[in-house]
């Protein structure tokens, strides 16, 4: 059995709560937040310990063996770095939420020191985590697809929160950019336009195009402004034998041959219903990965993917700003 600890016990930290419940090699042991009330009523909720800082957590003699750190702050990802550090540097293995950070620097920190303590550290980039893209990327392995030309994706969803010019970035398309990367690789060059919603002071939509290192070319249409009745994310990926479209994430994969007629359409395959769904699913392979002891470097969707992801961000931002195709860097 993994004894499990929530950091950051606010609305996601409680879903996370409730996947490690549904695990049944998982127990959730304790819950940490800085504000005792949440701390205390979910410590209640669930029948655990709570603690109101990590360094006292990590003080007790409370049997720990990972944690969910689900802190938000400062573009859903300022308040990360602390705790993270602090459980890195102790050596425990963690699941942060996305985005990493949202600076780059501490981002970086975090990776580093997750190498130097030799710890599986994972993000939450759950959009991957659907029996659709893992079927998908089967036929790409096998394939299926033939070459692999073009990647286009959009995500949107409705998002009226006004905290900061790159918000809708930093926030929302560390998922986008996790999906292409899980497809296509790394990102290689990338040009972006943005645009403000109506009555916004945000740039809250997005156009962006993308080489990858493998030579595909790709682009992401993002929004904050979009959604609601319609849908959140259709990925379309492109090759010389056939083309797949995956629509809301996981809800239905599809797939059509170049040179036939005859199109394959899974809804709901591997009976995942909806985005929702891929919270557990995501948090089922971070403990299958704790169990096998997955070396911290193989770990699905782990912190340096989580850093990569946000300097595909950033230099989305840097063309925004400079007019220009900007180079990612790729550490
Ligand atoms: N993966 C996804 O699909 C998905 C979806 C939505 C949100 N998120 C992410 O989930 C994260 C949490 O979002 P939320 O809406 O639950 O935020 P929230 O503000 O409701 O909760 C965060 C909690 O962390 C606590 N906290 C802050 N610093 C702390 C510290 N040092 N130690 C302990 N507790 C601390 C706060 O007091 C708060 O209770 C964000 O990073 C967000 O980007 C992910």
């Amino acid at each position: 059995m993994i004894n499990v600890a929530i950091v950051g016990i606010g609305g996601i930290g409680n879903i996370h709560a409730g996947c490690y419940e549904n695990n049944k090699h998982t127990k959730l042991v304790a819950v940490c937040d800085i504000i005792k009330e949440k701390a205390d009523a979910a410590a209640e909720k669930y029948g655990v310990k709570a603690f109101y800082s990590v360094k006292s957590m990590l003080k007790s003699d409370l049997k720990i063996d990972a944690c969910s750190v689900t802190t938000a702050g400062v573009e859903n990802g300022g308040d990360h770095y602390k705790p993270s550090i602090e459980l890195l540097n102790a050596g425990m293995p963690i699941l942060g939420e996305k985005p990493i950070s949202n600076e780059i620097a501490k981002a970086r920190k975090l990776v580093e020191t997750a190498k130097k303590k030799r710890v599986s550290y994972g993000v939450n980039l759950n959009h991957r985590f659907t029996p659709s893209a893992i079927r998908a990327k089967e036929w790409i392995k096998e394939g299926r697809l033939g070459d692999l030309n073009i990647i286009n994706l959009t995500m949107w969803i409705n998002n009226p929160n006004e905290s900061s010019p790159h918000f809708h970035m930093r926030a929302l398309h560390p998922h986008s950019f996790d999906i292409m990367r899980y497809f296509a690789g790394d990102i290689d060059k990338v040009q972006a336009f943005f645009k403000k919603g109506k009555g916004r002071k945000i740039w809250s939509n997005v156009q962006v195009n993308l080489q990858f290192k493998n030579g595909m070319i790709g682009h992401l249409t993002g929004s904050y402004d979009a959604g609601g009745s319609y849908g959140m994310e259709t990925c379309e990926i492109v090759g010389s034998e056939g083309r797949v479209i995956i629509n809301e994430a996981c809800e239905k994969l599809s797939f059509y041959p170049r040179f036939s007629k005859e199109v394959e359409i899974y809804d709901h395959l591997g009976g995942m219903g909806s985005f929702g769904e891929t919270f557990q699913s995501r948090i089922n392979a971070w403990i299958e990965d704790l169990r096998k002891k997955t070396a911290p470097s193989k770990v699905d969707a782990k912190a340096e993917d989580a850093l990569k992801v946000q300097l595909v961000i950033e230099s989305c931002i840097k063309s925004w700003e400079t007019g220009n195709v900007i180079k990612v860097p790729q550490k």
